[in-house]
């Protein structure tokens, strides 16, 4: 397949440009970003302490509070994400939990698709809840249903994750950027910014577990979120607060595997759809679902927000 099926494809050439460019703000004239484990900085004055404690995501003051190294890819993250800031968490669950705790209280309601990773599930379903959130799940392939839910009382809060984990169901990013009040949030761990990029679509928020593809080397616990300056920085506020950081190392492990993100997207998204194929001609096999192929019931939604079918493909 190649992205002229896809008219969405974010364009090539400026994204694998920003994928080893972005995230060099600190690292100075070193190609290879600089690691800097540190959690305390050495502070000149008492008053150059006190500027620190009060500036929000300070990377020179206490690493709960901001780090150089988390940040650089945090700066990558968001340039690739065509975000205006991102801020990055020591797992994908860790960064779900910081949206939803960090803007959403007691009282508030929150739509969530039904399609979603399990422990996603499990925290809208049964923690949320425990904290006066009340959660209305929805089908995510039904944009209206998910407008109608947010419309049918005051709604602080809609997420959704498109591909689906497990079962790679989709929903339409540019429905869900169109409904306005509740903030909207999606993860995009099974996609990427190479695959799609919802805050194009006008989406407040985009999600990934950056354990998965992003750092893609299996040796980072890592996730991210990304979008308005104020709302990333609203998170911010409570992650501070909840100490879900991100660890240097595994943002460090996260910015070399961005850097070859764009290579790898395209490769496994190739691979995916030849094994897709073979399988579903597979007599033991009783269907495969993949957003790449024609059998997909979410075909031509794919083809219009996805520059591929993704990486991941579910088999039965
Ligand atoms: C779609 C999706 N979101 C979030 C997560 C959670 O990520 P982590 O394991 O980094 O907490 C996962 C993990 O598999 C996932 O598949």
């Amino acid at each position: 397949m190649t992205t002229d099926d896809h008219p969405a494809a974010p364009d090539s050439a400026t994204l694998d440009t920003a994928a080893v460019t972005a995230g060099r703000s600190i690292s100075g004239a070193s190609l290879a970003p600089v690691l800097h484990p540190a959690t305390t900085w050495v502070v000149g004055s008492v008053d150059d302490h006190r500027r620190d404690a009060r500036t929000p995501r300070s990377t020179g003051y206490y690493s709960r509070y901001g780090n150089p190294t988390v940040h650089e890819f945090e700066d990558a993250v968001a340039e690739l994400e065509g975000a205006e800031c991102a801020l990055a968490t020591a797992s994908g669950m860790a960064a779900i939990t910081a949206v939803v705790l960090g803007l959403c209280s007691a009282g508030d309601h929150v739509v969530a698709t039904r399609q979603q990773f399990s422990v996603s599930s499990s925290f809208f379903a049964a923690h949320c809840p425990r904290f006066g959130i009340d959660v209305t799940f929805v089908d995510g392939t039904d944009a209206g249903s998910i407008a109608e839910a947010a419309a049918a009382r005051p709604t602080q809060l809609v997420y959704a994750e498109t591909p689906a984990n497990p079962a790679l169901s989709l929903v339409d990013l540019a429905a869900l950027g169109s409904i306005t009040g509740p903030f909207t949030v999606v993860d995009s761990t099974f996609a990427g910014p190479v695959v799609q990029r919802p805050l194009e679509h006008g989406v407040d928020l985009v999600v990934h577990a950056a354990t998965k593809g992003l750092a893609g080397h299996n040796d980072a616990l890592l996730g991210v979120l990304a979008g308005r300056r104020d709302l990333v920085e609203a998170v911010w506020e409570w992650h501070v607060v909840a100490g879900g950081q991100a660890s240097p190392f595994d943002a460090w492990n996260g910015i070399r595997g961005l850097r070859t993100l764009p290579i790898r997207a395209r490769r496994q998204a190739e691979t995916a759809l030849h094994l897709a194929r073979l399988l579903e001609a597979h007599p033991a096999v009783a269907r495969v679902s993949y957003p790449g192929l024609d059998s997909h019931p979410q075909r031509e939604l794919a083809r219009r927000q996805m520059a591929t079918g993704g990486t991941v493909l579910a088999v039965e």
